[in-house]
């Protein structure tokens, strides 16, 4: 989709749908037809409110084939939050009706300068979201349908700031997209080596070095957790290594992705009940890849190492059992009471050797625990950490991005319900509550002393079972790429 900021009046926009903001006080003096459209909406017992919508027809004075009166929700709780809701709610009924271009009148530029950026950039942002849909395994004409081609907003005027906001939008959007492609692809088509693949176009892309590390070269540096929750997969994993290392930088930055293509259970195999849904286990190394995307285009100042392992848990003949201990990288031993505890096992020495890279601070992403989903629902990560400047700049990031984080915490205490009779450390905990905490301390074994460190558990919103703000049903929702990308941005 191709978008431009152009001004003058929308009533007389040349294009085949027109998009008008409503407030919830239904001011519709400024909108062509405004008493007809006025009627129409209390007829339809339309109140403004965000995520409401209606299109008119047939009413005096419109200007556009398709008139969609969208609700924008209170004028005190306006923000670029709402904005971006209401330009991908917009985008996203225009799809229904096949438009290829159309407009967006919504009260944006009147304001200062990073306000004017902000609403821009959530415009755009929102718009593109809302458009696009994963239809690369749909055959059917009308299923493929591109969505808008071009989208022409309306601004009081054309500034700088406006054209900043807009393309800063458009990257975020684009980096948010590839990861809910891949987050989407099935386990058939998206394999370890198949990610990899996709890792070395965005190092070419961006001008970041890449390194890709196979069984036999993880082996040798004693990632004994990794290798073993990859052993009972015929798809080998993938140890994939980026690195963004700019002239400069004050700040060092370490992302860590989870990255399983596909999470039987293992041996400790899942019910088959959704376990489809398990092909999103990648969601935290697609958000990381998204993530960096997008930092080989803006260029910050900040130095960013990326690390996933990727790998597939499979309950092959190869695979490794209940009972089994590992050593991992860090000399640490594990304890394996349940082979579906295994994202935390591939990120501990993902861990390690990210602290190896000197960076000044930590954060992981991953599809990690039920218990978070339980926790906090279908829209909500949680994040956990060490440090509490850190994880308020990331909540800071999350908040202006339009990802819901919600801080939980890493009781000490509840250290013990991961004890081991035998080993260091046991993979799950002896108690059935508190999951997503127990999980985030038994990282917390692979972090350094004094190294700042975040862990974002993302299994709640990372593949959407109903359509989310900007998110649509039974895809990836890139959730986290638009944080990481924003606390980088802050960094820099
Ligand atoms: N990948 C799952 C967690 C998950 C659940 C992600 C639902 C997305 C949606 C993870 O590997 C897992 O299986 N966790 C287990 C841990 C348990 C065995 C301690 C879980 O949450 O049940
Ligand atoms: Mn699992
Ligand atoms: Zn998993």
């Amino acid at each position: 989709m191709r978008w431009t900021f152009v001004t003058g009046s929308p009533a007389t926009a040349k294009t085949e749908g027109l998009a008008v903001g409503v407030f919830d006080d239904l001011d519709f003096a400024r909108l062509p037809g405004a008493k007809a459209l006025k009627a129409e909406a209390e007829r339809l017992r339309f109140k403004g409110g965000a995520g409401e919508s209606f299109f008119a027809f047939n009413l005096a004075g419109k200007p556009a084939k398709h008139l969609l009166v969208v609700g924008l929700g209170g004028r005190k709780a306006f923000s670029p939050g709402s904005l971006r809701a209401a330009a991908a709610l917009a985008a996203r009924r225009f799809r229904e009706r096949f438009l290829q271009n159309a407009a967006l009148a919504f009260p944006l530029g009147e304001d200062t300068a990073p306000a004017r950026w902000a609403a821009a950039q959530a415009v755009v942002e929102g718009a593109m979201l809302g458009n696009a849909r994963c239809t690369r395994f749909k055959t059917e004409e009308s299923a493929k349908f591109e969505g808008l081609a071009l989208l022409q907003v309306f601004v009081p005027a054309k500034d700088g700031a406006l054209e900043e906001g807009g393309k800063l939008g458009q990257i975020m959007a684009e980096a948010t997209l590839f990861a809910r492609a891949l987050v989407t692809e099935p386990a058939n088509a998206l394999t370890p080596e198949r990610m990899a693949e996709e890792a070395k176009k965005v190092a070419k892309e961006g001008g970041l070095s890449i390194e890709v590390l196979g069984p036999k070269e993880c082996a040798r540096l004693g990632m004994g957790a990794y290798l073993a929750v990859a052993k009972g997969s015929k798809n080998e994993p993938r140890f994939i290594h980026l690195s963004y290392r700019p002239r400069g930088a004050k700040f060092h930055l370490g992302l860590v992705g989870k990255g399983l293509t596909f999470d039987s259970g293992g041996i400790s195999i899942k019910s088959s009940d959704g376990m489809g849904a398990m092909k999103s286990d990648m969601s935290g190394s697609a958000a990381v890849l998204g993530a960096m995307k997008a930092i080989g285009v803006l260029k910050p100042k900040v130095a960013v190492d990326a690390v996933m392992a990727m790998a597939e848990n499979m309950p092959g003949g190869g695979a490794y059992r209940p009972g089994d201990i590992l050593t991992s990288m860090n000399g640490k031993t594990v304890e394996v009471l349940n082979t579906d505890a295994e994202g935390r096992l591939t990120l501990a020495d993902a861990l390690t050797y990210i602290q190896r890279q000197k960076v000044d601070a930590v954060i992981d992403l991953a599809t990690l625990t039920g218990a978070c989903v339980v926790a906090l629902g279908p829209d909500f990560s949680g994040a956990m950490g060490n440090d509490q400047p850190l994880m308020d700049e990331i909540l800071a990031a999350a908040r202006e991005s339009g990802d819901e984080l919600w801080q939980l915490p890493l009781p000490p205490a509840y250290k013990k319900y991961i004890k081991s009779d035998v080993a260091d450390v046991a993979n799950i905990s002896r108690i059935r509550w508190g999951g997503a905490l127990t999980a985030g301390l038994f990282l917390q074994n692979f972090i350094a002393e004094g190294m700042p460190w975040v862990h974002l558990d993302i299994a709640g919103p990372a593949l959407r079972d109903d359509d989310g703000s900007d998110a649509h049903k039974g895809e990836g929702s890139g959730v986290g790429v638009r944080t990481l990308v924003r606390f980088v941005l802050g960094k820099g």
